[in-house]
């Protein structure tokens, strides 16, 4: 480690991204990973049976209001024009996501204008009255009423929590959109599409100078008292691990996926369907070979994952923060400890217990290293 000028832990899009900037300025950099692969979750592979790209920590969709971010990312891959839309299951019928007139007209079976759905949802959202919501159900139908929470949200989030939406704190929501018109894009971003090459590509690209060297299967607590104290170090693991969990775990959720070949050459006519109703055990069902179509993958087969969400032990992977007011009050004590550590950069969504998408990552990394990071390496020569 000491032949070094910094060191990167994590070759997720945060760490990827302060590597290939690092390089460009001609220093020296390290990126450890504990996983066999580059990508973080932005990882993904070709199937091997099918050649399908799947990507393996779940449907990653690119898009950003970001141009800079764009900009950036456009030095690495192209990008396909797909645009994402999302189905739902929902007794037997298919809706689209997110609710719009389409969906609202389809479900109440009769047309409306965009101000007779207004109207009919501010009736039925009209039930709270002015009480003051004390969970997520109520929060929901004070925001959409009850018959469009009890259809498309319940059993969804029942699911997606594995606790009767009664018994959730209100907060987890703050706004459920609907749209009242029949735009059923999925994204309102000005930036949307796939990389052409795929998410693997993107990574190896960004870390191909060098000046970089990636060390994959190595765990940066395994090296840790090896790295010179002066070596700056970027942290994009879990915030609570680098402290020992000295202020107790953080809590995430994370999901099980379950990886189906299936000898028919399209299952659902879709990327993603979601489903609404709580007797089917699983939330969504991704169908890979529909996120390309410019692609001439084989006609006979199709690759589809279930995805089962629940809260993440030690063990599992973590991929969405609870963000409990218990796990805000322990994230902020880490917070703290970590502006002690003068030499060590938190980042990315472990190291700042945030959701980031991509383009907030890559947003983030680019920011930092300009503000931080790029200073402190350029003192260093002196
Ligand atoms: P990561 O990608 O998690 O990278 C961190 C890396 O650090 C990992 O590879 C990990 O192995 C490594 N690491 C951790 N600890 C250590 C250690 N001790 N030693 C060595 N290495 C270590 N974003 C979108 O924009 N669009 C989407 O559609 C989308 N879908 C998502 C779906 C799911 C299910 C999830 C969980 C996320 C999704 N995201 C999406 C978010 C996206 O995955 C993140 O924005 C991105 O992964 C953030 O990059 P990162 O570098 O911060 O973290
Ligand atoms: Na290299």
């Amino acid at each position: 480690p000491s032949a070094f000028d910094l060191i990167i832990v994590g070759a997720g899009f945060y760490g990827a991204t302060i590597a290939e900037r690092a390089a460009e300025l001609g220093k020296r950099v390290l990126v450890l990973d504990r996983r066999p692969h580059i990508g973080g979750n932005a990882y993904s592979e070709n199937e091997s049976e099918t050649g399908i790209e799947v990507h393996k920590y779940g449907a990653h969709l690119f898009h950003t209001p970001n141009e800079a971010v764009w900009n950036y990312l456009n030095r690495f891959t192209s990008f396909t024009d797909y645009k994402h839309r999302v189905y739902t299951s929902l007794r037997g019928q298919v809706y689209s996501m997110p609710i719009n007139l389409g969906t609202i007209c389809q479900f109440f079976g009769r047309q409306m204008s965009p101000d007779d759905a207004r109207r009919l949802v501010a009736e039925q959202a009209a039930e709270m009255a002015d009480r003051i919501p004390s969970n997520l159900e109520e929060k929901a139908i004070s925001l959409i009423g009850r018959p469009l929470y009890e259809a498309f949200i319940r059993g969804y989030t029942a699911k997606q929590w594995q606790t009767d939406p009664r018994d959730l704190p209100e907060y987890i929501i703050t706004r459920l959109p609907v749209r009242y018109n029949f735009d059923n894009r999925y994204f309102n971003d000005r930036f949307e599409g796939l990389p052409v090459d795929g998410y693997t590509a993107i990574f190896e690209k960004m870390l191909s100078s060098p000046n970089i060297s990636v060390a994959l299967k190595t765990d940066y607590f395994a090296l840790r008292d090896t790295i010179p104290k002066t070596i700056p170090v970027v942290y994009t693991g879990a915030i609570d691990r680098f402290f020992d969990f000295s202020h107790g775990e953080l809590g995430w959720r994370t999901i099980d996926f379950e990886t189906e070949v299936l000898h028919t050459g399209d299952f659902q006519g879709t990327a993603v369907m979601n489903y609404a109703d709580e007797s089917i055990p699983f939330t969504r069902i991704l169908e890979f070979r529909h996120f390309n179509p410019e692609r001439d993958y084989q006609t006979d087969k199709t690759v589809v994952v279930k995805e089962y969400s629940r809260s993440a032990s030690k063990l599992d992977e973590p991929y969405y923060p609870i963000n409990t007011p218990s796990d805000k009050e322990k994230y902020l004590k880490y917070k703290q400890m970590s502006e002690n550590e003068g030499n060590v950069f938190f980042g990315g969504r472990l190291g700042t217990y945030r959701y980031l998408d991509m383009h907030q990552a890559i947003g983030a990394a680019l920011k930092s290293f300009e503000s931080e990071i790029a200073p402190r390496l350029k003192a260093q020569q002196e």
